[in-house]
Order: structure tokens, then C-alpha cells, then sequence
């Protein structure tokens, strides 16, 4: 296994750990959070953890915790099973593990690189404790300094979305599959690969992006949705906490 392999796998295993008897957790998308997936699979398997519940980020996910055998509900089959906590308003979700593409230093991210961002961004919203998962390869100073913004655009809105973010200064990219189609998300939108450069203000540029009604989603992350973030390096795992 290359050395960034490993690392994804021992920050993705070490959050499972906070993983107890009962919990509802959130299962990221992404090779990062395979690896807790699997983690998982195993301790329920083993026996070390039972009454589990997953809660899959996207198709791909809810395959694989279905072919290791965890049990897994929908958002919606969720909240149809706790109508007292829903009507609290209550985040039913107890942890979500997922991975990240880039870690700015106030730890606000960028993710979406695996297409899953909306999924992802609506269960880490509806999530108690949201663990990120990352290799030391993902930190930066500022956000923008190592990864473009995935942003979610309605198929009908795709050619104004592109002028809109191509007159902020931004190169714009329509992300392709393998067969060289556009990239269909589980939601049936289209991903544009966004270079801001570097990103001074994310909070404003989340802000100008949850603006326009032809963009879905978007790949940007605030701090505020992050709990801790599991970051492995060659020289060992530091936790560290969104103030
Ligand atoms: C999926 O849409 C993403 O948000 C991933 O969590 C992110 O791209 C990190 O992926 P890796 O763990 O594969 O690097």
C-alpha cells in the first residue's frame, strides 16, 4: 500500500473508535472513508459493536455497507423512526465520518472531488459529531491553495451557472466521465470544476454561491459544520478541533 493509502486508513480506523454500541452513523463517500466503512463492517462482524445503523453519502456508499453487511437506513426512513426527536428539531445523526479534499488552518474544507458533495453536506447538517478523515496531504493554509470547488448546477441552469462563476475570475470545468460524458450526480445535476484561486473569505463565497438558484450545492464546507478533523502523517495522528 503506498504511504498516502496507509495514512487515509489509519485516520479513517482511528475515528471509528469513537463509534459506540447504538449509534446512527453517517457513511462518507470517497477512498478515505472506505476505509472506515470497512472498519466498521468489521467491528459489527467481530461482534465489538452492535445496533449499528449506517447512513449512506451517496449510491456508490450504500452499495458497499450493503455488500459488508451493515445495516443501513435512508434520511428519510430515519426520520420517519424518531417522530419525538424530529419534531426537536434534534440532529439524528450521532457521528459522520467522511474524508476531504482540502483542510484549510481554521479547518473549513473543500470536498466533492467524488461527486458526492450535496448528499454529503445534507447528512453532516443533520449529524451530532462530523469526523473528518484526511491525510496530512490535504492541509493547506488557505482554501483554493491545492483543490478547484466542485459545484453542483442544475443540467437546465448549466450554461448561466458557468458565466455566473466565470465572471467571479473563475476557470470553470464541466467534469466528465470515464466515457467522456457529462458527470451525472445521484441527484441527477451536473458538477462544475471551479478554480477560484486562492480563496481569501469562504464564508463569503459560500454565501455568494447559496445565492444563485442554478447551483444545487457546492463544495465548500464552513467550519462550523466541522466537529474534529482525523489527520494522519508520517510522524503520527493529530486531532484536531474546529474552535
Ligand atoms: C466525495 O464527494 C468527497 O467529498 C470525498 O470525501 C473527498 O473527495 C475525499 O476523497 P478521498 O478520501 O478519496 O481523497
Amino acid at each position: 500500500m503506498d504511504n498516502n493509502i496507509e495514512l487515509k486508513k489509519s485516520a479513517a480506523e482511528a475515528a471509528v473508535e469513537e463509534v459506540k454500541d447504538g449509534m446512527i452513523v453517517g457513511l462518507g463517500t470517497g477512498s478515505t472513508a472506505r476505509f472506515a466503512i470497512e472498519k466498521l463492517a468489521n467491528k459489527i462482524k467481530e461482534g465489538k459493536l452492535k445496533n449499528i445503523y449506517g447512513i449512506p453519502t451517496s449510491k456508490r456508499t450504500e452499495h458497499l455497507a450493503i455488500q459488508l453487511g451493515i445495516p443501513v437506513l435512508s434520511l428519510n426512513e430515519l426520520f420517519s423512526q424518531n417522530q419525538k426527536l424530529r419534531t426537536q428539531n434534534e440532529r439524528l445523526i450521532d457521528i459522520t465520518i467522511d474524508g476531504a479534499d482540502e483542510v484549510d488552518a481554521n479547518l473549513n474544507l473543500i470536498k466533492g472531488g467524488g461527486g458526492a458533495l450535496l448528499r454529503e453536506k445534507v447528512i453532516a447538517q443533520n449529524t451530532k459529531s462530523f469526523l473528518v478523515v484526511i491525510d496530512e496531504s490535504k492541509l493547506s493554509n488557505k482554501l483554493g491553495e491545492k483543490f478547484f470547488v466542485p459545484i453542483e448546477v442544475l443540467q437546465f441552469a448549466l450554461e448561466s451557472e458557468k458565466a455566473f462563476l466565470e465572471s467571479l475570475n473563475a476557470k470553470v470545468r464541466l467534469r466528465k466521465d470515464e466515457n467522456g460524458k457529462p458527470y451525472v450526480t445521484d441527484e441527477g445535476n451536473f458538477i462544475l470544476d471551479v478554480e477560484f484561486g486562492i480563496i481569501e473569505n469562504p464564508a463569503k463565497l459560500n454565501e455568494i454561491l447559496n445565492e444563485r438558484a442554478g447551483i444545487v450545492e457546492h463544495g465548500i464546507f464552513l467550519n462550523k459544520l466541522v466537529d474534529k478533523v482525523y489527520c494522519s502523517s508520517n510522524s503520527g495522528m493529530k486531532i484536531l478541533y474546529a474552535s
